[in-house]
């Protein structure tokens, strides 16, 4: 009787770790051993988030009616202040009743998603590597799963007509995400057309995550929504903790076509009370004053990018930092677990490559999100491996 009330459904036996958690056990392992290690693994900006958004957070968690649930759709005012960001960062227009909806992150968004649209069998295109919370997403919801690969030769970007026929009529959703995550680089305007008309073609739904709009450097990214029928067809994801390093928080957005924020407000109304008011008053206070952080983040971010990357390219080793605040390095072994382990033997926790899939194995990825000075440490350790 108790094998069979704790079997665990076949989703969940599916359902592989959560990469980063597995790392953070990794980490909290090491802490406990008192080995001093230089952590480049989750994307965790170690910068605070703004202070006076802070002092809001504080004021707001004040207000009754800010302690109670938060059922509706998100408050009116977040919504507007999203619908001004995205006119004035993007040139896309939104009605805050029906093309915004505020999540409790990103991630918790991506993955409610599919909730909403796939049938048992239907596919779901993710990329490899990618993100490893789309493939969990199309775990969850019982979706085969297609890997599209992101390889070098093509700076990252997919090739569409990888993607066979048969799989293309039943594909219901496509995750996509540029500025990329663990790759870096941005999906120029031209391929954006591209996916847009092909998905289009083949009824396919983009799930575009752009959680790293803000962290560019040489060139801005833009949003898919920008692309002309776009919106027929999309929900673009954004996240607050990327771009105001307010990761624990939880809060985000989805963008886009009605019918798909209405599909994922009903799967969240079931899930979900409601995103704490007082996180959604300060995300507003963000959105609207805190532009001057955000441009700082960035000038940090482009200092550590600058420092690691010449030591890499001196140690003779490929390496892409377009946008976000990460480093995809090309590695001359052939497992980047391997090569993982054995740099965390070195005191340096990076993420290997194929976490984030089949197509990301021979690299890393790092995070900017410590110090230059031990950055400068992970160089010297690197050039000496
Ligand atoms: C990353 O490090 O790639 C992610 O942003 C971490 C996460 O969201 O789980």
């Amino acid at each position: 009787m108790k094998d069979k009330m704790i079997e665990y459904s076949l989703r969940l036996k599916n359902l592989p770790p959560y990469l980063f958690a597995e790392i953070d056990r990794l980490k909290q392992k090491l802490k406990k051993e008192k080995k001093e290690f230089i952590d480049l693994s989750i994307g965790d900006p170690d910068i605070p988030a703004p202070q006076a958004m802070i002092d809001i957070l504080y004021e707001s968690a004040k207000i009754k009616k800010n302690q109670k649930y938060a059922l509706d759709k998100g408050k009116l005012s977040l919504r507007r202040a999203i619908k001004k960001w995205m006119k004035t960062r993007f040139r896309v227009n939104l009605d805050e009743e029906k093309e915004i909806l505020p999540l409790i992150g990103s991630k918790e968004g991506l993955v409610h998603f599919p909730l909403a649209f796939i049938n048992k069998g239907d596919y779901i295109i993710v990329p490899s590597p990618g993100y490893p919370g789309y493939r969990g997403a199309a775990i969850l919801s019982e979706a085969k799963i297609f890997e599209l690969p992101l390889r070098e030769e093509n700076n990252f970007l997919p090739d569409l007509e990888e993607i066979p026929k048969n799989i293309r009529n039943k594909a219901k959703i496509i995750y996509l995400n540029y500025p990329n995550n663990p790759t870096t680089v941005l999906a120029p305007q031209e391929f954006l057309k591209r996916l847009v008309n092909f998905c289009s073609k083949y009824g396919i739904i983009i799930a575009y995550d752009n959680a790293y709009s803000e962290i560019y450097f040489e060139k801005k990214p833009i949003s898919l929504l920008e692309i002309k029928e776009a919106q027929e067809l999309a929900l673009e994801f954004h996240s607050f903790s990327k771009t105001f390093c307010m990761t624990g928080f939880r809060i985000g957005w989805c963008c886009g076509n009605k019918d798909l924020v209405n599909g994922l407000l009903k799967v969240k109304t079931n899930i979900d009370s409601g995103i704490f008011g007082a996180i959604q008053d300060a995300a507003e206070f963000a959105l609207k004053k805190e532009k001057g952080f955000i441009k700082n983040l960035r000038k940090i971010i482009k200092r550590r990018r600058d420092i690691f990357l010449e030591g890499i390219r001196k140690r003779g080793w490929k390496a892409w930092a377009e946008s976000t605040f990460y480093i995809w390095i090309k590695i001359p072994y052939s497992s980047s677990l391997e090569f993982a382990k054995f740099l965390l033997k070195k005191g340096i926790v990076v993420t290997a490559g194929i976490g984030f899939g089949k197509f990301g194995e021979g690299f890393i990825r790092v995070a900017l999100t410590t110090s230059e000075e031990s950055l400068k440490k992970a160089v010297r350790i690197l050039e000496n491996v």
